[in-house]
């Protein structure tokens, strides 16, 4: 049996130069022949699009990194979270997660933060998987009782266009995602870096080399596009010069809270001129939107609190085939995708590890919106790390879908990258 033995914890910088917490856990084999170590780090992301409802992530406030400092996070982890785990059994992943809910003792972990809670989470999940000499989707798997034949690799969606929050330009969407279905995971990654270089040149060519500057996650964010269609049509074209016509389908996160404001949907809340749409215009504009490209999955195109919103769209671009994600509606909590199966509000749940901020419950999130036949979708945060966690969940819990932004970019490419070593390994 590996018990914790030290927990090292500390602040770094993610993708966007905000603080973020990492931790290190030492376990320690007892027993005769005791003394063997075992260790795992992990890290945690960080959201810019934030919803209402997400667990939270603790910031320092003050001077310090304009307030986002995460030292009382840290210092969580070290003085209360540690003294009540240590000599814990590494494989009692459940217990640990209990003792930190039990010490957080608040409905949405703004006590000891979900950011210190995750990281230990996360890092305990990862030294579970070495204790029993397993890789960590097959730990995973056996955490959510995945059947091994359902372990596969999960379609990639790459956003390519960047807008919304995640960038300085005056398109209101916040992501344009492409997801090549050529029936494996490697030909995918392939052909998604490959029309993202094709759009890079045509974006070159016609709009100037400015145009090529990157958002949060990686996708371009070209000033030029003020409406979605002139994002897809560059998309489109792409797709065709790199010889896949037919063979991707598009993604949509509008991510429609940053631009709700009284009840109606502001287009040109990045522009000069306002443009607002109340919800049935909306709507109307999606299914436009459906009928001219091919879109196959439209997440949050509604406010955050409006389920019923979310209702409407979902029934009629079901029958088109158009997947509605739930993500700043659902905030994969339990509690709220209880709430959007009953509303009939989505067809799938998009899965942030720290928007709920445990193991546990993310696993428990994943299992009730499969109970409704859901598709799942797991996710990064627009600010990451160079931590892959996210690729072993999702192959573990056995989900269909994941998004870790472009394929281009460090912290973006190594969740894809790790999907490449799973992929082998799940194949041998
Ligand atoms: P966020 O964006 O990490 O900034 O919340 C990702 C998303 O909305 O899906
Ligand atoms: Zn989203």
């Amino acid at each position: 049996m590996y018990k914790i033995d030290k927990i090292n914890a500390r602040e770094i910088l993610d993708s966007r130069g905000n603080p973020t917490v990492e931790v290190e856990i030492i376990a320690k084999k007892n027993g005769i022949f005791g003394g063997r170590k075992i260790k795992a780090w992990s890290s945690v992301p960080s959201g810019a699009s934030t919803g209402d409802f997400e667990a939270v992530e603790l910031r320092d406030g003050g001077e310090r990194f304009g307030g986002k400092g995460v030292l009382k996070a840290v210092e969580n982890i070290e003085k209360k979270i540690t003294p009540e785990i240590l000599g814990m059994d590494v494989l009692d992943l459940q217990r640990i997660e209990k003792k930190m809910l039990e010490l957080d003792g608040t409905e949405n972990k703004s006590n000891l933060g979900a950011n210190a809670i995750l990281a230990v989470s996360m890092a305990v999940t990862r030294l579970g998987a070495i204790a029993q000499g397993q890789k960590l989707y097959q730990y995973i798997a056996d955490l959510a009782k995945t059947p091994r034949q359902d372990l596969g690799v999960p379609g990639p969606y790459f956003n390519i266009i960047n807008g919304g929050r995640h960038a300085g330009n005056k398109i209101a969407f916040q992501e344009f995602m492409i997801s090549p279905n050529l029936g494996n995971f490697s030909d995918d990654y392939r052909a998604g870096a490959e029309i993202y270089h094709k759009l890079k040149a045509k974006i070159k060519k016609e709009l100037g080399g400015a145009g090529t500057l990157l958002g949060d996650e990686g996708g371009f964010a070209p000033d030029n596009f003020q409406r979605a269609e002139e994002a897809l049509d560059f998309i489109m074209a792409s797709i065709a010069d790199a010889g896949y016509e037919g063979k991707v389908d598009i993604a949509l996160d509008v991510a429609a809270s940053e631009f709700f404001e009284n009840g109606k949907y502001n287009l040109g809340f990045k522009m000069e001129n306002d443009d607002w749409k109340t919800s049935d215009e909306m709507v109307r504009y999606y299914l436009d939107l459906i009928e001219k490209y091919p879109i196959k999955s439209i997440e949050d195109p509604f406010d955050q609190s409006d389920f019923e919103a979310f209702a409407k769209i979902k029934a009629e671009a079901e029958k088109k085939g158009v997947q509605i994600v739930a993500d700043d509606l659902t905030v994969t909590n339990p509690e709220r995708i209880k709430k959007a199966i009953e509303n009939k509000s989505a067809n799938a749940l998009l899965l942030k590890l720290n928007q709920i901020g445990s193991i546990g419950e993310s696993i428990e999130a994943f299992k009730l919106a499969k109970s409704d036949g859901w598709k799942v979708m797991v996710s990064h945060r627009s600010g990451e790390t160079t931590d892959d966690f996210i690729a072993d969940f999702a192959v573990g819990v056995g989900a269909e879908q994941i998004k870790s932004g472009a394929p281009a970019r460090g912290e973006r490419v190594c969740k894809y990258n790790r999907l490449l070593t799973i992929e082998k390994n799940l194949k041998s």
